[in-house]
C-alpha cells in the first residue's frame, strides 16, 4: 500500500521555498494517500538550538502545517523525538550505511563549511536518521523539494543494502515526489544560492509569517535583470532571477512557466513585481493569519501532536518488531 512521509525541520524562519517545494504538496497529496507529516526535531538539533526557541519554533510548524491545510484528523501530523523508533532505527542504519556513502552528502558539506572538524557527529549522520524516519513507517513516497534528492538516493540505498544483507523483503525502495514548477526556490537577493532558513539576509526570503508590506518590500527589493520577462520559458535561460520569480509566480497561481510568460511576457519587472506581489499576498497572508491564531493556542497544537505521537507509534510497532527480529536481536 502507498504511503506518504515527509519532515520539515522546526528550526525557525519558515519560508516560501518550504512552502511550494514541500508544504503545499503535502496538502495536495492529503487527498490521495495515508499520509505522515512530521516536525523532525531530532534532525533541527544537529546544528546548535536554543532550547527555548525550539520549543517555540515545534509549535509554529505544526501551526503552519495546519494553517496551509493539514488536517490533523485525516494526516498523521507529529513530532518525531515523541516516538523514539526513529531514533532506534537510525542506530541500526548507522551501522548499515557506509562511510564512503555519508561522504558524498553534499549537504553535509555545505553545512559544515570549512571548520568540519567541529561539525556535529549528528549532522554527518543526518541522512541516516532520515531514512530511519520514512523506513520505520514503510512509506513509498516522499514529497520534498529539489535539494533532499541525494538524501532520498541514499535511503533507497540504505532499504536495498539492509534487504540484501539480511535476504529479506522488508522495506519498500522509496520514490521521491519533487512536484510543480518551484522545486528549489532561489534567493530574492542571489538567483544562484537558494532560499533557505539560515541565510542571514532575512531579504533573501518571504517567510510565512511575513506581513503584507514585508512581502511587497522584499519583492520589490528582489535582484533582478534589466531586460523585460521574455514570453517563452528558453529566454529565461542564464536569467536565474527572472527565471526564480516566474517559477514562483507560476507555482503561487497553479499555473506553469508557459502560460505565465504567455500573460506576462514583455512585462518591466515593476509590474511583474506588483501582480506577483498581489498574488503571493492573497496566497501566503491567510496562512500566516491562522499560524498566528493557532501558535496563541498550544493547548490545541500540543494535543494534535500527543495524538499523532500516538498513531505514528501504532504504525511504526509492527515495522520495527519486524526489523529486531530480521537483526536478531531478543525482545522479551
Ligand atoms: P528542510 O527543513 O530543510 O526543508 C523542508 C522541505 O522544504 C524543501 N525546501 C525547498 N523547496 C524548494 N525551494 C527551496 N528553497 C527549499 N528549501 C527547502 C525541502 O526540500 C524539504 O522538502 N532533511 C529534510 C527534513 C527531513 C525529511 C525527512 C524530509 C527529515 N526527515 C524524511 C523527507 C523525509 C530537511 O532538512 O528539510
Amino acid at each position: 500500500m502507498d504511503r506518504i512521509f515527509s519532515g520539515v525541520q522546526p528550526s525557525g524562519n519558515l519560508h516560501l521555498g518550504n512552502y511550494l517545494g514541500a508544504i503545499r504538496n503535502f496538502v495536495r497529496l492529503q487527498e490521495q494517500y495515508e499520509c505522515i507529516y512530521c516536525v523532525v526535531d531530532m534532525h533541527a538539533i544537529t546544528v546548535w538550538q536554543d532550547p527555548k526557541e525550539l520549543r517555540h519554533n515545534i509549535r509554529e510548524l505544526t501551526a503552519a502545517f495546519i494553517a496551509a491545510g493539514l488536517d490533523p484528523t485525516k494526516n498523521v501530523i507529529m513530532n518525531q523525538s515523541q516516538n523514539s523508533h526513529h531514533a532506534e532505527l537510525a542506530w541500526i542504519f548507522n551501522c548499515v550505511a557506509r562511510l564512503g556513502w555519508l561522504n558524498r552528502m553534499t549537504q553535509f558539506k555545505e553545512k559544515a563549511g570549512k571548520n568540519r572538524e567541529n561539525a556535529s557527529v549528528g549532522l554527518y549522520a543526518y541522512p541516516n536518521l532520515m531514512a530511519a524516519d520514512i523506513l520505520a513507517y514503510k512509506a513509498t513516497h516522499v514529497p520534498v523539494g529539489e535539494d533532499q534528492k541525494q538524501h532520498l538516493e541514499l535511503c533507497r540505498d540504505i532499504a536495498q543494502k539492509f534487504n540484501n544483507d539480511f535476504g529479506v523483503d522488508l522495506f519498500p525502495i522509496v520514490e521521491p515526489l519533487i512536484l510543480g514548477p518551484a522545486t528549489r526556490v532561489m534567493s530574492l537577493r542571489d538567483g544562484s544560492s537558494k532560499m533557505s532558513k539560515s541565510d542571514p539576509s532575512d531579504n533573501s526570503r518571504i517567510n510565512l509569517t511575513d506581513d503584507a508590506d514585508a512581502i511587497a518590500q522584499k519583492l520589490r527589493r528582489a535582484r533582478t535583470d534589466p531586460e523585460p520577462l521574455p514570453s517563452e520559458p528558453d529566454g529565461l535561460d542564464g536569467r536565474p532571477e527572472a527565471a526564480n520569480l516566474v517559477g514562483i509566480f507560476a507555482a503561487l497561481a497553479d499555473s506553469s512557466v508557459e502560460e505565465v510568460l504567455r500573460e506576462h511576457g514583455g512585462s518591466l519587472f515593476s509590474d511583474f513585481k506588483n501582480a506577483l506581489t498581489e498574488i503571493a499576498v492573497a496566497k501566503l497572508g491567510p496562512i500566516g493569519a491562522e499560524m498566528q491564531r493557532l501558535v496563541a493556542d498550544p493547548a490545541y497544537i500540543d494535543g494534535v501532536l500527543a495524538d499523532g505521537a500516538v498513531r505514528a507509534r501504532a504504525l511504526s510497532e509492527p515495522v520495527m518488531a519486524e526489523v529486531f527480529e530480521t537483526v536478531g536481536f531478543v525482545r522479551t
